[in-house]
């Protein structure tokens, strides 16, 4: 059996927790060989700490053979401890009618102090996924704020917006979505992200020579933008299950490998395609031996060009917020 590797996960007695904890457990990210040391976050307050002890009963009651311990606190720094991987999940979500970036107010503080505590604690290998809205950003924070981590190692979830691609051009194309290879979502997890088709293959056949510009523009793009609202407003609550399961494909995929596919990743730029350097960034990437890497050497059209310099715009908007905060 190999060691057991520590597992944080904020936020654990939320919604997206409650769909991703079990299958952390069940071996379905870091593999069915991989035992783990679960540590889960919560707020420090009568209300989340009842909830969390309910979820860790039902941990128990689940007896995964992959479980080696399970632990809960509203420490940070006692949490992040040697912590090899962590989802960094709790924050507040939108409710209707709000954006994203209109959570940044509420939600930096937390990745303030977690970055910190990242800092101070945590194994310096440590991978994070910024899961918490405005997640881009959020991740930007923290890494920010564990100048002793390799920047790299923190990265947002565009994994979803990925996925919700998949799905509709799949239903467009009466395709499987596994036959669907080389697309990206560019940019922020945000109004302006930018779905990309231009090197979208199905099976062999490029999906640019035969698409339909009407549906991309008028219904594909929209609706894989505006799906987080779309479920808001037909649930009453952000997307939590999908949620869990882009999370559980995002690290999956960068511990264990994305097979030479291309996923999607918001990452801290290197330069890449003229984005800023820091700004994390949804860019094509490739996952190989726990690492991943940006996806070169793409030729860029006029409208790819523009797909990312909006999310730029975005992103320095927010980083402008979030740098006067951090100070
Ligand atoms: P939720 O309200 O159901 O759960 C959030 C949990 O975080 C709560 O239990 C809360 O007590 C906890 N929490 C708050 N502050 C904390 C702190 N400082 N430390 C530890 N725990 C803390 O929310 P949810 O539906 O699980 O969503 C969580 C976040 O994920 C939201 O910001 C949401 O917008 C975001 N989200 C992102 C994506 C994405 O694709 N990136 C998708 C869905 C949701
Ligand atoms: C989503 O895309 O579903 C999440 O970011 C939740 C939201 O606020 O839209």
């Amino acid at each position: 059996m190999k060691k057991p590797m520590k597992v944080v996960v904020t936020g654990a007695a939320g919604q997206i927790g409650y769909s991703l904890l079990f299958r952390i457990c069940a071996g379905e990210v870091f593999g069915k060989d991989q035992p783990i040391n679960l540590w889960l976050l919560e707020r420090n307050n009568e209300t989340s700490i009842k909830a969390v002890r309910g979820v860790m009963m039902e941990l128990d009651d689940c007896a995964f053979p992959l479980l080696a311990s399970l632990n809960s606190t509203s420490d940070p720094v006692e949490c992040f401890e040697g912590a090899d991987v962590a989802f960094l999940v709790g924050a507040r979500p939108r409710s209707k009618d709000m954006q994203r970036k209109d959570l940044i107010e509420a939600n930096a503080r937390i990745f303030i102090e977690q970055g910190k505590a990242i800092d101070q604690s945590s194994n310096k290998n440590i991978k994070v996924l910024v899961v918490g809205n405005p997640c881009n950003t959020n991740a930007y924070i923290a890494r920010r704020c564990a100048p002793s981590i390799n920047p790299r190692n923190f990265t947002a979830m565009m994994r979803l917006d990925h996925n919700r691609a998949l799905t509709q051009l799949a239903q467009k194309y009466d395709c499987a979505v596994d036959e669907i290879t080389d697309l990206v979502v560019w940019g922020n997890h945000g109004n302006t992200m930018y779905p990309d088709l231009n090197q979208t293959k199905i099976g062999e056949k490029k999906v640019a020579d035969t698409l339909d510009a009407t549906w991309y523009t008028d219904n594909f793009t929209p609706t894989v933008a505006k799906r987080g609202s779309a479920i808001i407003e037909a649930r009453g609550h952000s997307s939590a299950a999908s949620a869990a399961n882009a999370a559980i494909d995002h690290v999956r995929d960068w511990v264990l490998g994305s097979n030479d596919q291309w996923v999607t990743m918001a990452v801290p730029s290197d330069g890449s395609y003229g984005v800023p350097e820091g700004l994390v960034f949804g860019f094509p990437c490739i996952c190989k031996d726990g690492d991943y890497q940006i996806v070169q050497g793409l030729q860029l059209t006029e409208e790819q060009k523009a797909g990312i310099a909006r999310n730029i715009v975005a992103l320095e908007e927010e980083r402008k917020i979030v740098d006067e905060l951090i100070g």
